[in-house]
């Protein structure tokens, strides 16, 4: 798959060390950056990568800020976009099973290395189960339909 990958200044080492891993385990990765560690706006790099999903420029993303929030946030406000917080592994998965969450999001602030890592895992190796789901998710585009 090819992954979209953001995130901001409370970021950037577990950014990296989560490019890595998603190349290790076989999938491409865009980077939207940022690569420093100067602060920085998670709009910015919400927005990229919810742009990327959103266009299919990337199959779905992943976005690293402090909390995992703010970035989330600004990523959900691009149509289309369905961003999920999750601290671990469980919700990772289910985030997949029933929200079809086409963004990973987590804090490097909340999270460790390797716990980042098997939410990662847990997220990209789950599959939508849709059938009642899926009536849901149409539901959340029903939604930003009726936004002006
Ligand atoms: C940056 O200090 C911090 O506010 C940001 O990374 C994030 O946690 C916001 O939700």
């Amino acid at each position: 798959m090819k992954i979209a990958i953001g995130n901001d200044h409370a970021a950037t080492d577990l950014k990296f060390t989560i490019m890595e891993y998603v190349k290790e385990l076989g999938h491409e990765v865009i980077n939207f950056g940022t690569d420093g560690y100067d602060s920085c706006d998670y709009p910015e790099f919400g927005e990229k990568v919810g742009r990327a999903v959103v266009s299919g420029e990337a199959d779905c993303g992943i976005l690293i800020c402090g909390t995992g929030v703010g970035i989330s946030i600004a990523a959900n406000k691009v149509n289309g976009v369905r961003a999920a917080v999750c601290s671990d592994c469980a919700t990772a998965r289910l985030v997949k099973e029933h929200n079809n969450a086409n963004i990973l999001a987590f804090g490097a602030r909340i999270v460790g290395s390797e716990l980042a890592k098997d939410i990662v895992k847990a997220y990209l190796d789950a599959e939508f189960q849709g059938a009642r789901h899926q009536r849901r998710i149409d539901m959340l585009s029903e939604i930003e339909k009726r936004n002006v």
